[in-house]
C-alpha cells in the first residue's frame, strides 16, 4: 500500500483509496487508545482479530437486512469498504450500565435498561466526544430529524441481532456503539467497525466481574489477558457463525 493512496488514518485504522472511487481499503491496526487518546498502547494481534470480528458481524447484520458499508475483506487486517460520508455521530445503545452512564448517573454497575437505551454522542476529539441531546443534534445540523428517526430504528435492530447472536455465544452484550455515514446514492449505512474496541461484552460463564470482561475495558482497566480476551470472543463468534 503506498503513502499516496491513505486517505486518513483514525486511531485503529488507516483508509485507503482504490482503483474504483467508490470503494476504500480499511486496514485494521493493533494500536489502542482509550480516554480520548491519553492512555495508548498495542493489542498484540488486535487489527487481525477486530477486522475478523467486524466483517463476521457485518455479514450477520447485512443477512438480517441491515444496509453496511462492508463489501468483502480480502486481507486478514483489510476490508473493502463503500465510501461513505461518516456522520459526525458515536450512537451508543445500552443494555445494562456501565461505563460513562454509571460515572455520569450514579446508576449502579450492572442495572438492565429495558428497553435499552439509545444515545449520541458528538464525534469530536477535541470537544471529548460529549453527550448531545436531540435538539443539540439538530440545532447543529448533524442529522434531519427523519434521519435520527431512522439511526435510532436501525440502531435497536442491530442491537436485538447482536444481543441475539452474542447470546448464543454465551456472552451479554451490554453496550456497543457504531457509526453511520451516507454514500454517494445518499444511502445510510452502518460503517466503522464492530468489535471489542466498540461493544462490552461479558463472559456468561464467568460471576467475577472482572473476569467476564471480554473487551476493550480489559486495556482501560488494565486487567491484564487483554489479547486473550479478544481472541476468546473470535474463537465464539467462529464456532456460532452459520
Ligand atoms: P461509554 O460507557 O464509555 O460511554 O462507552 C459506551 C460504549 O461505546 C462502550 O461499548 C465502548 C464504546 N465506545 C467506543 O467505541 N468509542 C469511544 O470513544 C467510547 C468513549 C466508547
Ligand atoms: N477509543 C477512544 C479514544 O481513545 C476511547 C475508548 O474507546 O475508550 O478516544
Amino acid at each position: 500500500m503506498n503513502s499516496e493512496q491513505k486517505r486518513y488514518e483514525g486511531k485503529a485504522k488507516i483508509i485507503y483509496a482504490t482503483n474504483e472511487p467508490e470503494v476504500l481499503l480499511a486496514y485494521f491496526k493493533d494500536d489502542a487508545t482509550a480516554f480520548n487518546a491519553q492512555k495508548r498502547g498495542e493489542i498484540v494481534d488486535k487489527g487481525r482479530i477486530n477486522c475478523q470480528i467486524s466483517t463476521h458481524l457485518f455479514r450477520l447484520l447485512e443477512a438480517k437486512g441491515i444496509p453496511t458499508h462492508w463489501i468483502e475483506s480480502p486481507g486478514e487486517r483489510e476490508m473493502k469498504v463503500r465510501s461513505v460520508e461518516i456522520i459526525p455521530l458515536e450512537v451508543v445503545v445500552r443494555n445494562i450500565a456501565a461505563g460513562s452512564l454509571c460515572r455520569q448517573t450514579g446508576l449502579a454497575l450492572g442495572t438492565p435498561l429495558q428497553p435499552p437505551l439509545v444515545e449520541f454522542y458528538f464525534k469530536n476529539d477535541a470537544l471529548g466526544d460529549p453527550l448531545l441531546t436531540r435538539d443539540r443534534i439538530l440545532v447543529m445540523g448533524l442529522a434531519t430529524e427523519a434521519q435520527l428517526a431512522q439511526l435510532i430504528q436501525l440502531a435497536q435492530s442491530i442491537n436485538a441481532i447482536l444481543s441475539d447472536f452474542f447470546r448464543q455465544c454465551r456472552i451479554t452484550l451490554v453496550d456497543f456503539k457504531v457509526e453511520f455515514g451516507i454514500d454517494a446514492q445518499q444511502n445510510l449505512l452502518l460503517a466503522d467497525e464492530i468489535s471489542p474496541d466498540t461493544c462490552r461484552l461479558w463472559d456468561q460463564s464467568e460471576v467475577d466481574i472482572n473476569r467476564r470482561i471480554l473487551d476493550k475495558d480489559r486495556f482501560r482497566q488494565d486487567l491484564g489477558q487483554v489479547e486473550e480476551a479478544y481472541q476468546q470472543v473470535l474463537a465464539r463468534i467462529l464456532a456460532h457463525i452459520s
